[in-house]
């Protein structure tokens, strides 16, 4: 008996294109950009390569330059010079989402992060109780839905709430809906789980909890990475609440579930390569133990393979020459 030949398939570059099942273009990828009202001078956020602290100027600089590369598609966070726990301050963020869009109008595609972190005192997602012990559902859902409504009528295309709040799906979209925002795209992070990869955006959004309050992490409304049930909990929510795209976040430790709610949930899905992942990547890279674009470019790769329709990665304004590669 014959030995079956898998190998025939893989002799040569013209047979390993042409059996591809998926591949990674710069049109999926999302770049993620931090704006400060407080700072003087674009700072570079350690650990992220090619990413920074912007301010108002170098944002604009920053996005004409990566039309060049390639990058269109945006997830802009505001952090704001001025911090509260009630009402918070949407002009800062809002007139950044005015000026890109009064500049490169329809050329970009401009998604803003929802969420109170970068807003609040403490740095938790969301409005906290009295005693400082547990953020309040309700009052933080009307925050965010009046901060969802202020970005998308300052031209958002896209608003992604990243607070994991119940219910803060459908109360966005009735606020859109209900005052001329029916077109407004909304992104949710329907699978966030409670992980150690998101340090070095904390320290771009300053948003880490302070530890000035009793509650001092995340844990109590950011999913649990041993609880894969509650994903799908999570997503049906989301997508009975009328979310239009979906998202697992961080990425790669949760490819299972990009996989498997991809194939159950028909909702395009985003997944979020997040800061520590990048930096792990880019530290690998530094080291000289992995080559950097073929490193870059095999887990764009899986994140496709897995179910991804959209990779939001701090890489994306370098991806052209990785996937080229
Ligand atoms: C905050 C927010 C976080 C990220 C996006 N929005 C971090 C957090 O929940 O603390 C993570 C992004 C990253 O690490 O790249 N709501
Ligand atoms: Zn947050």
């Amino acid at each position: 008996m014959s030995t079956i030949n898998l190998r025939r398939l893989r002799q040569d570059p013209h047979i390993r294109a042409m059996t591809r099942e998926v591949s990674v273009s710069v049109e999926q990828l999302i770049q993620p950009c931090f704006v400060t009202e407080a700072g003087r001078e674009p700072q570079a956020v350690p650990g992220l390569t090619g990413v920074f602290q912007e301010t108002p100027d170098s944002l604009l600089h920053r996005v004409e330059s990566d039309l060049r590369a390639g990058v269109s598609k945006f997830l802009l966070f505001g952090v704001p010079a001025s911090r509260a726990e009630h009402d918070v301050d949407a002009r800062f963020t809002c007139s950044q989402i005015e000026a890109l869009k009064k500049r490169f109008g329809k050329d970009i595609w401009l998604g803003v992060d929802v969420c109170m972190c970068s807003y609040t005192p403490h740095g938790h997602c969301g409005v906290l109780n009295l005693e400082g012990d547990h953020v309040d559902n309700s009052a933080s859902v009307r925050e965010l839905a009046n901060l969802a409504l202020h970005y998308a009528q300052a031209g958002a295309d896209c608003v992604a709430p990243s607070d994991m709040m119940d219910g803060r799906i459908a109360a966005i979209r009735q606020a859109l809906d209900g005052n001329g925002c029916e077109r407004t795209v909304l992104m949710s992070y329907a699978v966030k789980f409670h992980s150690t990869l998101y340090g070095p955006f904390r320290v771009a959004a300053d948003s880490a909890p302070s530890g000035a309050v009793k509650l001092k992490d995340r844990a109590s409304y950011q999913l649990d990475p041993a609880r894969a049930g509650e994903a799908w909990l999570c997503t049906q929510r989301d997508v009975d609440e009328g979310a239009d795209i979906l998202m697992v976040k961080p990425g790669l430790p949760y490819l299972d579930l990009l996989r498997d709610l991809s194939r159950e949930f028909k909702q395009p899905w985003a997944v979020y390569q997040v800061s520590g992942e990048y930096a792990a990547l880019e530290s690998l890279a530094a080291a000289g133990m992995a080559p950097r674009a073929a490193l870059h470019r095999e887990i764009l790769t899986a994140f496709r393979r897995a179910g991804a329709s959209m990779i939001i990665t701090y890489g994306a304004r370098s991806a052209r020459a990785w996937l080229e590669g």
